[in-house]
């Protein structure tokens, strides 16, 4: 038995270093498929003599685990080479001209490997094109922000010990005398009065007292990176978030959930749902926390989540008090926004485990090339 095996590794192993890739996958299955040699084989092991059985399975497993990885790094060799073309031509090329040319005409060009877009960019453009669909605007605002963008419009007193909860970086520059100290934004909602002040310089609203006329509407989704200072298995110092904020005559929480609803149904399917929990933000009111259906459970609980549910991220009913701060009537208008991070619903999507998210921004090719 022990030669058996042996000599079944030995072939399989030759094949595997001689191997074509149209040639890689039918080996595995001739060796370590249902019926293969080795599957085979491994089916005597139980009615052996009771001596030679744990040996002998050791073996066979010892014997197992080799192939398999031997075939897991010819299955990468061959994908490198079939990026690369050119290469392998090269390699295998056959004509060799011998006239006394410097320069050898019939060399193939190299085929420089190509590119794909960031696991992120993928994700940033697929809300992108959600959201847009129901008539939401792209826009991004500035990184390195006012206090007063990032914090004071946003009904955040001054000193207020709320500010800590977003573990900011601080920029050394001199404040200024109205917008305040500058930090890099750890969130983007930062984008929320800075929109306000847009809509209402496009339509040439007169600049004195609230905005009170019929007919203002903003649709916004501000996506950009955010910093904090932070980083863990499930935490960068830089991440991206997008933030929703519509803002018109009778918003209400109904909108907030229909908007809701149609984007986890288009972005993580049909099958998952969410839920709303409620929660404290400065500069919404009432605030929410809004957490999806665990995908590899489908709600019925697992290692992954907390009892079937994954947590998104925050939304809420615009304050008053931020809509004053951009100028807006709150007597007349209403309105929602969220803020949920890209990375983290990128890894909430099914199918997908990132053990460590610092893996997406560590330019390890390996990882990279899978998206
Ligand atoms: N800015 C909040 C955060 O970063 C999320 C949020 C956005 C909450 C909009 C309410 C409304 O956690």
């Amino acid at each position: 038995m022990q030669e058996t095996l042996i000599q079944i590794k030995n072939e399989a192993m030759s094949m595997i270093v001689s191997a074509e890739a149209d040639e890689i996958e039918q080996i595995y299955i001739s060796f370590l498929g249902k019926k293969g040699k080795l599957t085979n084989a491994m089916k005597e092991i139980p009615s052996l003599p009771i001596e030679e059985r744990s040996e002998i399975g050791r073996l066979a497993n010892e014997i197992k685990s080799t192939l398999e990885e031997q075939i897991k790094d010819k299955r990468m060799e061959l994908k490198k080479n079939r990026s690369n073309p050119a290469q392998e031509e090269k390699t295998n090329r056959k004509y060799i001209p011998n006239d006394n040319s410097p320069v050898d005409i019939t060399m193939p060009g190299n085929l420089p490997p190509l590119g794909s877009l960031h696991l992120v960019t993928q994700a940033i453009r697929e809300i992108t094109s959600i959201f847009e669909k129901i008539g939401f605007t792209r826009v991004r605002y500035p990184e390195v922000e006012y206090d007063w963008y990032a914090f004071g419009s946003l009904n955040f007193p001054q000193n207020h010990p709320a500010r800590d909860d977003w573990e900011t970086f601080f920029v050394d520059l001199p404040a200024d005398s109205k917008k305040g100290n500058i930090l890099l934004t750890p969130h983007t909602s930062s984008g929320q009065v800075r929109e306000m002040e847009r809509v209402l310089k496009n339509i040439g609203a007169r600049q004195d007292g609230l905005y009170a006329e019929p007919g203002l509407s903003i649709k916004m989704l501000n996506i950009a990176k955010c910093y904090r200072r932070q980083s863990d298995v499930s935490h960068t110092q830089m991440f991206h978030q997008f933030e929703g904020l519509v803002v018109g005559e009778n918003i209400t929480i109904a909108h907030l959930k229909g908007v809701l609803e149609y984007f986890v149904k288009s972005y993580f399917g049909e099958k998952r749902t969410f839920r709303i929990r409620p929660y404290h933000f400065q500069f919404t009111e009432p605030s929410f926390e809004i957490d999806i259906s665990c995908g590899v459970c489908m709600g019925r609980g697992c290692r992954l989540c907390k009892g079937g549910w994954l947590e998104m991220g925050g939304s809420g009913m615009v304050h008053p008090n931020v809509l004053k701060a951009g100028n807006i009537d709150p007597d007349k208008y209403t309105g929602f926004a969220f803020g949920w991070g890209v990375e983290r619903v990128l890894m909430m999507k099914e199918g997908l485990k990132i053990d460590d998210l610092r893996l997406l921004y560590s330019n390890d090719l390996e990882f990279l090339e899978q998206f």
